[in-house]
């Protein structure tokens, strides 16, 4: 299976902050922003991963990322040359997604927690479908919300509803099958004129193979959109990482807990990191000193 990374769009609700920077670039805590939903990927074992972004922002994204060598997975990068909807992504990535299974991340979006990568599995491996997992919020109006009926079945899925049938947001996280880029040709935009992602997740309801998958409370899932939701997602980071020692989002550490790169590539990498707790944590780990 391939992903996307989708980090275009213009940030205006983190304005001033995004109006020189690209808002997955700005920090959570101790990383950036892209870092955490690229780590995810990571942990669904996806590691062909295509890198889309604005004309302005997809040469910072080539520098900090690079080829992938060095988290042992590979990126191609792409241009969204406006942000008309996060769907759009599978209409920029046609040609290279090339008829095969395909996920997309959101860049603005953390997920973190029990089983996750158990879940994450699961749904790259389902052959035919969609995946979307849901988390109970209390603001669901803000989200693409989905309703189930009383045996707890997929009834509906609408995009920011002015009186949402149930607390379910769908987060920035799918996971489709190779029929994907091939379905997103056939929406049409929205009337706030943007490609939904709601909408394709539609057909697939529509065609009966939409699983949804509820997140516990044993799993947080948090995006960085606004001034609020940034400084609650860098305090997550931190309290779980200071508390527990161990790291939230990390590609170097996924990468070599998943085997794609050795204790040798994570040494040198906690080297490069120098005296940040980062490296030192990575340092621990390459040596065994964690579980
Ligand atoms: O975070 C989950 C939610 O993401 C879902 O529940 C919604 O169904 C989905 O529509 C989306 O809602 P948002 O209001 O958060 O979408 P937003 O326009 O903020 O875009 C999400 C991210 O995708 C953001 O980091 C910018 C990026 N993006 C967005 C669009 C529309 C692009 O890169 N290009 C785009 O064209």
């Amino acid at each position: 299976m391939k992903g996307i990374l989708l980090a275009g769009g213009a940030g205006t609700r983190l304005h001033p902050m995004t109006l020189a920077a690209s808002k997955q670039m700005l920090p959570v805590y101790d990383k950036p922003m892209v870092y955490y939903p690229l780590s995810t990927l990571m942990l669904a074992g996806i590691r062909d991963i295509l890198v889309i972004s604005t004309p302005e922002d997809l040469p910072q994204f080539r520098r900090l990322l690079g080829d992938g060598g060095r988290f042992g997975v590979r990126f191609a990068y792409a241009e969204q040359k406006r942000p008309e909807g996060i769907a759009q992504a599978f209409l920029i990535g046609h040609d290279w997604i090339a008829g095969e299974a395909c996920a997309l991340a959101l860049g603005d979006n953390l997920i973190h927690g029990d089983n996750l990568s158990a879940l994450l599995r699961a749904a790259a491996a389902r052959p035919q479908g969609a995946t979307v997992f849901a988390y109970q919020v209390r603001d669901p109006e803000r989200y693409g919300v989905v309703s189930f009926d009383a045996a707890g079945h997929v009834a509906d899925i609408v995009e920011k509803p002015a009186a949402p049938q149930s607390n379910w947001a769908v987060t920035g996280l799918y996971f489709y099958d190779p029929t994907v880029s091939d379905l997103a040709r056939t929406i049409r935009p929205s009337g706030r004129g943007e490609l939904e992602i709601t909408d394709l997740n539609r057909l697939y309801l529509e065609a009966g193979t939409l699983a949804v998958e509820r997140l516990s409370r044993g799993c947080a899932w948090l995006d960085a959109g606004t001034p609020d939701s940034l400084l609650q997602a860098a305090t997550f980071v931190q309290t779980i990482q200071s508390r527990t020692g161990m790291l939230v989002g990390c590609p170097e550490e996924v990468a070599f807990r998943m085997g794609y790169i050795d204790a040798d590539m994570l040494r040198s990498h906690a080297r490069q990191l120098g005296k940040t707790d980062l490296g030192r944590v990575l340092s621990e780990l390459a040596e065994g000193g964690q579980e």
